[in-house]
């Protein structure tokens, strides 16, 4: 459990973490690169502790010191045991690259998860254009690509992050031209275009709705600097922000920011961003985010909606969220409303009244985001708020108590 007693006001530096959603493709990409990968600013986090662990099931040494993790690649297995597989979701990244290095790949089908059904149909179907035979039986997978991953044109009819990493992980070794078309153009799939590209590859237009991969005979494993998390700044925002609180972020990637930017001006927060850091001030009382509709990049993000609405809980005023991504993406508002929020939520629309004053409870994290927003509500809460199922927060989030002590809340875990 996370054990905060607030309420807290936060000041300090704190630098940020590497993207958990940026390692996990990357390490992907390491099985796919002949010879070492060397990932610096790697996150400690227990969904790359499972991605390893997948990596070296399939023949790979690894290595960890600190935030540099190194990956030996090498593959003398085509299956992900159903252990692995259920243990994040996100492992289906894996898919691609498998069958790139080997031509095929078998692993249970990831089924739904804390957020609802997940379904990869996308990734299925594009899979399958490019020359991929999947057999979907038993709840298996078991895909191979006889002649080869072939090059071809697909068209996504929703521009998903994993899909659009799938896709390229796969046609990056294939052969001939494949074409993406309504890609996602999330910060992420530009970090593993760009390391895809300094191991031999050729992949053009990553961050445009438009991709283009030239397949390549053969990539090898070079370094890489993981792309600083979005999601992690803007959790420290939200905490900053219902804390009246003044707080510098170090190792941002501004850019990445700016599509978050304006609920925390709504609220009245002053946000300065200089270089690779950044400054917020946040007023009190804060004033309400007014209106969040989580989109597909560069919209707003739909992992930032959680800790955002935990300041629209405190913030004066009615705001008013729509989720456009996931189906059960309010789970969180439960443990906020048991801290006193009023939160009124009817399907995929969230209407939050502000209140003066949360109180402290115990609450339960559902899932990772949301769990993070529970603890930045705690900051804010007269009295102790005790967060439970925090293995949800550790799958992406190093030490978030260890960060918000160091910026001078009363927190820790228990
Ligand atoms: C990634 C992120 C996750 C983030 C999400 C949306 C990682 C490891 N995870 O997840 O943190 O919340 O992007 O920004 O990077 N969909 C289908 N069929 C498919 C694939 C997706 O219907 O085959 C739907 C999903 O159910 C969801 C939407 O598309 O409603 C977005 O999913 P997607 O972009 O694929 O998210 P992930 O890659 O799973």
């Amino acid at each position: 459990m996370i054990m905060i007693d607030g309420p807290a006001e936060l000041g300090g530096e704190l630098a940020i973490q590497g993207a958990k959603n940026s390692t996990l493709p990357l390490l992907a990409a390491a099985l796919l690169c002949k010879g070492q990968t060397v990932l610096h600013n790697c996150p400690n986090l227990s969904d790359v502790d499972t991605a390893v662990r997948i990596l070296e099931h399939l023949g790979c040494r690894c290595r960890r010191e600190g935030h540099d993790l190194t990956v030996d690649s090498g593959m003398n297995d085509c299956e992900i045991p159903e252990e692995l597989m259920r243990g994040m979701r996100s492992s289906i990244v894996f898919l691609g690259a498998m069958i790139a290095r080997c031509g095929r790949a078998r692993l249970c089908s990831p089924g739904g998860c804390e957020l609802g059904p997940r379904p990869i149909d996308l990734h299925l179907s594009s899979l399958r254009r490019l020359g991929v035979e999947i057999d979907e039986s038993g709840g298996w997978l078991t895909c191979q690509a006889p002649e080869g991953v072939q090059g071809a044109y697909v068209s996504l009819s929703f521009p998903s992050v994993g899909a659009t990493e799938n896709l390229i992980l796969a046609a990056v070794c294939g052969k001939g031209t494949t074409i993406i078309a309504n890609a996602a153009r999330e910060p992420e799939i530009c970090d593993l275009a760009e390391y895809l590209n300094r191991c031999g590859g050729r992949v053009y237009g990553a961050g445009e709705s438009c991709v283009i991969i030239d397949g390549v005979k053969e990539l090898f494993g070079s370094e890489h600097r993981v792309m600083p998390d979005r999601i992690a700044t803007v959790t420290y925002m939200a905490a900053a922000a219902v804390t009246g609180g003044n707080i510098t972020l170090r190792d941002v990637d501004n850019a990445h920011i700016l599509p978050m930017l304006s609920p925390f001006e709504e609220a009245g927060c002053e946000v300065r961003q200089l270089g690779g850091s950044l400054n917020i001030m946040a007023p009190r009382p804060l004033g309400a985010v007014k209106h969040i509709r989580t989109m597909p990049y560069p919209g707003f993000p739909t992992d930032a909606q959680p800790p955002v609405m935990a300041m629209a809980a405190v913030g004066q005023g009615t705001s008013v969220f729509v989720e456009n991504i996931f189906e059960s993406r309010y789970r969180h508002a439960e443990g906020l409303q048991r801290m006193g929020a009023k939160i009124k939520v009817e399907g995929k629309v969230a209407v939050i009244e502000g209140v003066e004053r949360l109180t402290g409870a115990s609450v339960e994290a559902a899932d990772l985001r949301g769990g993070a927003a529970l603890v930045v509500a705690g900051l804010a809460a007269q009295g102790r708020t005790l967060v439970g199922g925090t293995e949800y927060i550790c799958r992406g989030y190093e030490n978030l108590a260890g960060g918000l002590a160091d910026l001078g809340a009363r927190i820790r875990e228990v």
